[in-house]
């Protein structure tokens, strides 16, 4: 496992999106892994800029996210669909039919996560997987005890999470409290995997993935098996790294 520290969230976007961008140059058709939430944002819209300025093109990109809500479909403002759309997928040259996101609203949702699961692999499998991580070490929506063999699935969210959502939701709106979610299994077979994290709010789930033990009390924790894993952040998440 790398850890790069640096000074402050823009730094670690900038970082993050320099990964992004060689990635694409040496590879046209990477299978992209993508992530939602507040963190990746701000790369995201780095890669937006070197796309319009035509440093890097997505134009023969495929992209995996990693979650979607349960029972929110596509065009739902709240749904990890239109986040892509409007953070990323809009502002760029991907052909969004290359793009995957779970069905949240699919009609047997166990058998769309086993679908999903044989796109990635019908892809090639993820040449690059980005994830941010929750306050309680989750990837994906794969909260603490999640097995660290699971596969795409569903997942409750805990309570903890549902929390920290709340804020994108304004008060008289449905907040879901289960999600698809890529199992910690799928993400340890992408090539490589880049997380994000920035902040205090971070700290301790950073300690956790980077210094503690392999747990599936820290989902995240399951990237010190992986052989090509990143850890960026700034230096109020690391602030607790001995
Ligand atoms: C989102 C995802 C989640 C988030 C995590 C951190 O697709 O997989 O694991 O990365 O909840 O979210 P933020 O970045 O909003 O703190």
């Amino acid at each position: 496992m790398k850890v790069v520290i640096l000074k402050d969230a823009a730094a670690v976007a900038a970082y993050g999106a320099d990964i992004f961008s060689k990635q694409l140059k040496q590879k046209p058709n990477s299978v992209l892994g993508l992530a939602t939430g507040s963190t990746p944002v701000a790369l995201y819209k780095a890669l937006i800029a070197r796309n319009q300025n035509g440093d890097v093109s997505f134009a023969n990109a495929h992209s995996f996210n990693l979650d979607e809500y349960l029972g929110l479909a596509d065009d739902h403002p709240q749904s990890y669909r239109h986040f892509m759309n409007v953070n990323l997928f809009d502002h760029v040259d991907i052909d969004k039919t290359n793009t995957h996101v779970p069905p949240g609203n699919a009609k047997d949702p166990r058998a769309a996560c086993e679908q999903y699961e044989r796109d990635i692999t019908d892809a090639g499998g993820i040449d690059i997987q980005l994830l941010g991580i929750g306050r309680n070490g989750h990837i994906g929506f794969n909260e603490p005890s999640s097995s660290l063999a699971s596969r795409t699935r569903i997942k409750t969210l805990t309570k903890e999470t549902i929390a920290d959502n709340s804020r994108f939701f304004s008060a008289d709106e449905y907040q879901p409290q289960l999600s698809i979610t890529m199992g910690i299994g799928t993400i340890l077979e992408s090539k490589k995997t880049v997380l994000l994290a920035t902040g205090e709010a971070k700290a301790e789930a950073i300690k956790a993935t980077v210094e503690g033990p392999l747990t599936a009390a820290c989902p995240a924790s399951a990237l010190q098996l992986h052989p090509d894993a990143v850890i960026i952040i700034d230096e109020a998440a690391a602030s607790q790294l001995s």
